[in-house]
């Protein structure tokens, strides 16, 4: 059975329960900007889910194709996509548990013929503590008994068990002869936000049922496993287990005032990922090792001459990776700083330092075992297959070009030294990351090694010098404080923004030294700048004075700051907030800045202030570097 024909099965299987078949919503969702990607069928449904009449009816079917940010960080395991086909039914006010859950029984046991032994089922175990603000409670929030007699009744139909796993009679009623399993919010809970105290007022959720198929307790991944020791269960996180459905009685809608209200009609909402379904009818542990993943892993095995068996953690990182970006891309996304284009971008590089660490050079045949494997039930990915590939390349050859000019900092400061060796110094591969913005992994994908203790210690030293700046910057401001060093702030902005749009964002500040007589700027570039480029560098930062455009800082999580394409050194991060200064827009409308910069301040209100900029000298700084000293007022 291959994915197309449990997409098949599926739709077919409730579309003659009287569901209609919605479309695939797109991937980056129009009109939402409060977020990035679709990563849920319901993200398109919820007006329909909080009680506005759909026009297709009460009772919907379809596959939506979903990516997940979030779990970037978890990809490397068995399980783990950012990227996967989701199959979705809802009943918006129409049935409820009593249909849902012998549907759901249905289509997994008769038409996937799942075995029953090897299916788990968990539900909602009520939150007794579900104080929700000042000692008011959720009395609603009671252990989900409805679905476990639903369950109950379905597997007895089948002669199955049916015991329920209660902790307090683990003697009587262990976990070896337990079918159903209560767990608390943190797990049978759903909504898009979470449990019910991290819901936003207005958003609807509720208690879960999860099925889980078991792969087995003699599973190798499970000897691996931090749970070992541990008695497995089906929530465990071993690997032994893995979800692959989950029903939504999404019946709550957060109010203001803490408490959960119910909605006038309880709605279903059923999400099952295609990709862990088809793991489990395939009975293979390994998402990478089914029908679906399988030859895209074959094209990287091929590509950089590696066995699959022990390289398990890269080329799953790959695979996922390139199968996100070339959907990403297919949404008309190109790699950027920002928003989508920035997860496009990560995704991209991370994908490629893996394939290099595993000594693979091109990317090409990979998209094309993607775009070969997804065709069938995304017939347009094969359409824009030259546009897909070309914005992959064009991006991989970018990052070629900054790993490049690593390199030639680390040949040029090494010389022959390096011969026969790829041991830098941390310092130097701390200098690496602050000015071409590579992390330790991808600097160690080019090759070198480094100790990585002094690296994280070199990192801490820096994050408790930019505290303690920052703590200075609050108590008392800068140094000198004068109105002349302000000004010099804002310049040494302007000037930062004004050299990388003349010679390209791989140039970053190093350092600067501003006093009331002058401004003194470091940045990485490896010749003498030419009279005219002087000269160019004072008309940009002069006009960019004269437009008179308006500066001010906003607190903004780091994150976001980085989406946005801030730049500066990074040093004024308070926590998971950094303080962003803004010439032009605001981070509302971060396209109109002239410049976005991580800074302490303080700054000028309005560029006008600075008056006029002109540079005295410059001055080479060891290799790789220069220094320009200018003046303000
Ligand atoms: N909304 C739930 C999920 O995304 C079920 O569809 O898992």
């Amino acid at each position: 059975m291959t994915a197309f024909d449990i997409v098949d099965k599926y739709i077919k299987f409730f579309e003659k329960r009287e569901h209609k078949k919605i479309p695939n919503s797109p991937l980056v969702p129009k009109n939402d900007p409060t977020t990035l990607f679709t990563s849920s069928g319901m993200q398109p449904l919820v007006p329909y889910l909080l009680g506005e009449e759909h026009p297709e009816g009460t009772k919907l079917v379809n596959v939506q194709n979903v990516f997940r940010a979030v779990d970037i960080e978890e990809v490397g395991n068995n399980r783990h996509t950012t990227f996967f086909r989701m199959l979705g039914n809802w009943s918006l006010g129409d049935y409820f548990k009593d249909r849902e859950i012998p549907w759901l029984f249905e289509f997994l046991t008769v038409e996937l013929k799942l075995p029953i032994e090897k299916l788990y089922i968990t539900v909602f175990a009520g939150d007794e503590n579900a104080v929700i603000k000042e000692g008011k409670k959720n009395p609603s929030l009671s252990l989900d008994a409805d679905a476990i007699s639903y369950w109950k009744k379905e597997l007895e139909k089948v002669g199955a068990n049916y015991i329920v796993w209660d902790e307090k009679f683990e003697n009587s009623q262990n976990l070896n002869t337990a079918k159903i399993f209560p767990y608390g919010v943190d797990k049978n809970w759903w909504s898009r936000s979470g449990p019910p105290d991290k819901m936003p007022a207005g958003e609807p959720g509720g208690p879960s049922t999860e099925v889980f198929y078991d792969f087995g307790a003699d599973l190798k991944i499970h000897e691996k496993s931090k749970f070992k020791d541990q008695k497995c269960h089906p929530n465990c996180d071993c690997g032994r287990f893995v979800e692959i459905a989950n029903s939504v009685f999404m019946q709550y809608q957060k109010q203001e005032d803490g408490t959960l209200k119910l909605l006038p009609k309880p709605n279903v909402d059923f999400g099952g990922g295609l990709e862990r379904l088809l793991l489990a009818t395939e009975d293979q542990p390994d998402v990478f090792k089914t029908s679906l993943f399988a030859p895209i892993i074959e094209a990287i095995k091929k590509e950089t001459g590696k066995t699959y068996e022990g390289h398990e953690v890269q080329m799953r990182i790959i695979a996922d990776h390139i199968t996100a970006a070339t959907f990403i891309t297919n949404a008309k996304i190109k790699p950027s700083n920002t928003d989508q284009g920035y997860i496009l971008r990560r995704l991209i590089r991370r994908s490629l330092d893996n394939l290099y660490l595993l000594k693979g050079k091109d990317i090409d045949s990979v998209i094309e075992s993607v775009v070969q494997q997804y065709k069938k039930t995304d017939p347009e990915i094969e359409t824009n297959y030259e546009e897909i590939k070309n914005t992959i390349l064009e991006e991989a050859q970018n990052y070629h070009g900054t790993r490049e000019k690593a390199k030639k900092f680390i040949a040029k400061k090494y010389g022959d030294e390096l011969m026969g060796t790829s041991e830098i110094s941390a310092e130097d591969a701390f200098v690496i990351y602050t000015t071409h913005g590579l992390s330790p992994t991808q600097i160690k994908s080019l090759g070198y090694t480094f100790d990585e203790q002094q690296f994280a210690e070199r990192m801490k030293e820096h994050k408790d010098l930019s505290k303690k700046g920052a703590g200075q910057k609050f108590r008392g401001g800068l140094a000198d404080h004068s109105q002349q060093t302000v000004m010099g702030h804002t310049a040494t902005h302007l000037m930062h923004k004004a050299l990388r749009d003349m010679f390209g964002t791989d140039l970053h500040q190093s350092g600067s030294n501003i006093t009331s007589e002058r401004v003194r700027f470091d940045f990485n570039f490896d010749r003498k700048l030419t009279d005219e480029e002087l000269t160019e560098l004072e008309k940009i930062v002069n006009d960019k004075i004269k437009t008179n455009l308006p500066v001010h800082f906003e607190m903004i999580p780091t994150d976001k700051a980085h989406e946005m394409g801030a730049i500066g050194l990074f040093m004024d991060t308070y926590g998971e907030k950094s303080k962003i200064y803004f010439i032009g827009g605001d981070s509302k409308n971060p396209e109109k800045s002239y410049s976005i910069e991580f800074c302490g301040g303080p700054h000028v209100e309005f560029t006008g202030e600075v008056k006029s900029f002109k540079i005295i000298k410059q001055d080479a700084l060891g290799r790789g570097f220069r220094r320009i000293y200018a003046k303000v007022g």
